[in-house]
């Protein structure tokens, strides 16, 4: 029974890898609560996600920082478009592995 109702997760993780990826990391950013201050190409309360995938492509060391950013909430990146309005912190709130997935995600738009 047990490795059964495994093998179907199994299985449909598999189908959302391939098939969704970007779809399930949305549907992951929705759950976490990102959604109520970002969108993926308009500003919210917080920037776009496109405009905060340009602002650091090149920029090896930036997965880091926004790791920590969306972990500890922090301000000041982006007070010409927000007006100074803080990022709040996630951490713990958010798996810290959900975070990764989601700076992942924002890296791809
Ligand atoms: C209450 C509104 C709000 C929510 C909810 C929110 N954000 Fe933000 N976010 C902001 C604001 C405002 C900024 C701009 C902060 C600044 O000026 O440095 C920001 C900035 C960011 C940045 C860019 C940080 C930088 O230093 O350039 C990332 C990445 C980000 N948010 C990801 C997320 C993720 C992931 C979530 C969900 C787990 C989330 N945000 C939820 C308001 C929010």
């Amino acid at each position: 029974m047990k490795s059964r109702t495994l093998v179907g997760t199994f299985a449909g993780l598999a189908l959302l890898g391939t098939v969704t990826t970007a779809n399930a990391d949305l549907e992951l950013a929705k759950k976490a609560g990102c959604m109520a201050c970002h969108a993926v190409d308009k500003k919210v309360v917080g920037p776009a996600w496109k405009d905060v995938a340009a602002k650091y492509k090149g920029d090896a060391a930036a997965k880091a920082t926004l790791i920590e950013k969306v972990k500890k909430g922090g301000k000041g990146n982006w007070t010409d478009v927000t007006g100074g309005v803080p990022m709040p912190p996630y951490s713990p709130r958010v798996a810290d592995a959900d975070i990764e997935k989601l700076v992942d995600y924002i890296f791809t738009l």
